[in-house]
């Protein structure tokens, strides 16, 4: 059993992974961080709420995180993911909406507290698992170096080559390289799913065939990825959309389902054309030391298997209540 912490915006992608690190068997999920990207904080916010309560999941903590990147101000995704962040092909919000809370307390420290705690009672490292811009954990590795010891990280970003919001820069890190470049120094075991590998798993006609649409939750997930699609065919020319964020969560689950390798990956931060690019030394051509295991390939087959059994779980817990 892997308990997740799960730092995310989302997002239809964001949303998929909720589902996963909720309903495979081999996962805990512990809590949720959430940070601007895909929309604004408060956006992202409600919908990690909201798609918790939708698939059982309402009592697992969410603490609203960064509103923008360290330095600079952060573009959104409306582009991708409609002005709620998780539309459907009507523009509303696919998932109602619930009434904004605060919990009490500072988030970060939360957020520490609650790592901590986990870390004590299992006497295991909880893995993070970052899936939108890395805001939030940069600030966490900085404030509180003593949970570097305590965690995994694993890194939904990034890319060999090509990238998808700058020529050579991907999404998540493009919106904040100073903490990614913050995270990719600290030190901490950290793993990367780049755009390389997120790039093969597309929800094909197949695949949302066989959501299905015998029940009022799969025609929400056929709506949601087939908003995603329309947005990716026509911002991308994509056939069928890549479903990114899901991916890092699986890497925790069955690392063993992928192919990766060690190597040095460092973030540009000055260039104009660039800023943003995961720089990936992939066949160790500099003196520097390997900080983080990068991921190649995924086993895109295991990957739907487990995707949709956790839909069919979601689904069953949704009916039985
Ligand atoms: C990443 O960007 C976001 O829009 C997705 O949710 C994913 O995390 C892909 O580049
Ligand atoms: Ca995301």
């Amino acid at each position: 059993m892997k308990h997740i912490w799960l730092d995310c915006d989302p997002g239809h992608d964001d949303a998929m992974a909720l589902i996963l690190a909720c309903h495979h068997p081999e996962s805990r999920l512990i809590g949720v961080t959430t940070v601007a990207g895909n929309q604004s904080v408060e956006k992202t916010t409600r919908n990690a709420r909201a798609v918790l309560a939708a698939i059982g999941c309402g009592q697992i903590p969410v603490f609203k995180g960064q509103s923008s990147a360290i330095l600079k101000a952060m573009p959104f995704c409306a582009e991708i993911h409609g002005e709620s962040g998780l539309d459907g092909r009507d523009g509303k919000p696919l998932f109602p909406l619930l009434a904004d809370e605060e919990p009490d307390g500072f988030w970060l420290l939360n957020w520490k507290e609650t790592l901590d705690k986990v870390w004590k009672e299992t006497g295991e490292k909880v893995d993070l698992v970052a899936i939108g811009s890395l805001t939030n954990v940069a600030l966490l590795l900085t404030l509180f170096p003593e949970v570097k010891s305590r965690i995994r990280i694993t890194i939904m970003g990034g890319a060999m080559g090509i990238g998808n919001t700058g020529p050579v820069a991907e999404f998540n890190i493009e919106n904040d390289p100073e903490a990614a470049h913050v995270v990719f120094e600290s030190g901490v075991e950290l793993a990367m799913v780049p755009l390389e590998v997120t790039h093969t798993a597309l929800a094909t006609p197949e695949i949302l065939a066989a959501i299905g649409d015998s029940s009022p939750f799969r025609r929400k997930i056929q709506e949601m990825l087939l908003f995603f699609r329309d947005t990716y065919r026509d911002v991308f020319g994509f056939d069928d959309p890549p479903l990114h964020d899901p991916l890092a969560v699986l890497f925790v689950l069955h690392p063993d389902w992928f192919q990766s390798r060690k190597m040095r990956v460092d973030i540009e931060r000055a260039s104009e054309l660039s800023r943003g690019q995961t720089v990936c030394d992939v066949h160790g051509r500099s003196s520097r030391l390997a900080n983080c295991n990068v991921a190649l390939s995924v086993d895109v087959d295991r990957f739907w298997k487990s995707m949709l059994d956790a839909v069919a779980k979601a689904d069953g817990v949704i009916q039985e209540k």
